[in-house]
């Protein structure tokens, strides 16, 4: 039985607060430590009952995706049916409102979305471990952007652990336009690995918070400065700005965030730089 109406599923962006490389497998894939939090702007996922399955693009960023046979969404799709040996299928559309390839989830929100609205419209069960394994396998950021709330990401990305209340943030997310590849940023890193961090399980207030994710980083910033300098200008751009409490990159790059004390200072952050360099994409964000 597979449901009537289409399913509508969000893939907000994922925001990186900070991410530490605190080790390597014998594979190849690094261990991760990093606080994930969700953003109120992002792509849309929307499944249609349909006998075959089949993915059709709408939105800014449409006409720079890939063709659909290879784009995660209908890789995921088609996994999942195999997986569960399900004869239906599905017409998917994504609405694509992030930039590509951008270290604030992208490719694997969509997936993650996709897996969701599926699991709604077959009548799947969303917490059967095969979905889980499925996720990671699609990538690594595809179990964190599967949970759909702020959580901390360990071991390569399968490791996903609860976080307790935290302060509501204001954004500001900016993406040159350059794609970063994910592995030659986490192949030019070369410094020591990092400790895990130990979040406190509450924060007194927005000030403390700010303060706590001072004393971290993101360890792919570096590497990722030096394939692309121009995430450099914009972790520039963002401290010049009045009121930036932290400018960090997101992910292994290119957007990067700046977190500001309220949603007017986002606002007007986000519009003076979007008139001082019109080719990127700038925009204020919130983090409920
Ligand atoms: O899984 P995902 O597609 O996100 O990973 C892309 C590449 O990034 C991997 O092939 C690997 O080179 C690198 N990576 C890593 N350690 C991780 C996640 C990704 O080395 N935890």
């Amino acid at each position: 039985m597979v449901a009537e109406t289409p399913i509508v599923d969000a893939a907000p962006a994922k925001v990186n607060l900070y991410l530490h490389v605190t080790g390597k497998r014998a594979d190849g894939y690094h261990l991760l430590d990093s606080l994930v939090v969700l953003a109120d702007i992002g792509d849309q996922i929307t499944a249609t009952p349909s006998d075959t399955l089949s993915l059709n693009y709408t939105g800014p960023f449409a006409k720079g995706l890939p063709p659909a046979q290879s784009n995660l969404v209908l890789h995921a799709a088609e996994r999942l049916k195999d997986a569960f040996g399900v004869s239906a299928g599905a017409a998917l559309t994504l609405d694509k409102v992030l930039p590509m390839a951008s270290g604030i989830g992208g490719g694997s929100a969509d997936a993650a979305a996709t897996l969701r609205a599926l699991c709604t419209l077959w009548h799947l069960d969303i917490t059967h471990p095969k979905v889980a394994d499925l996720a990671l396998s699609l990538g690594a950021d595809v179990p964190v952007c599967l949970r759909g709330q702020s959580a901390i990401m360990r071991g390569i990305g399968e490791d996903i652990r609860p976080v307790g209340h935290l302060p509501p943030l204001n954004l500001i997310l900016i993406n040159p336009g350059v794609e970063v590849s994910t592995p030659a940023v986490f192949k030019a890193r070369t410094s020591a690995f990092s400790n895990l961090v130990e979040i406190p399980g509450t924060f007194s207030d927005a000030s403390a918070f700010h303060a706590f994710l001072k004393v971290t980083q993101n360890d792919l910033e570096p590497p990722a400065i030096g394939l692309q300098p121009i995430i450099g200008d914009i972790l520039e751009a963002l401290r010049a700005l009045p009121g930036v409490a932290l400018a960090r990159m997101s992910g292994s790059g290119a957007t990067c965030f700046g977190i500001v004390k309220n949603a007017d200072a986002a606002h007007a952050g986000a519009q003076a730089l979007s008139a001082s360099h019109p080719t990127w994409w700038v925009q204020a964000t919130s983090v409920k």
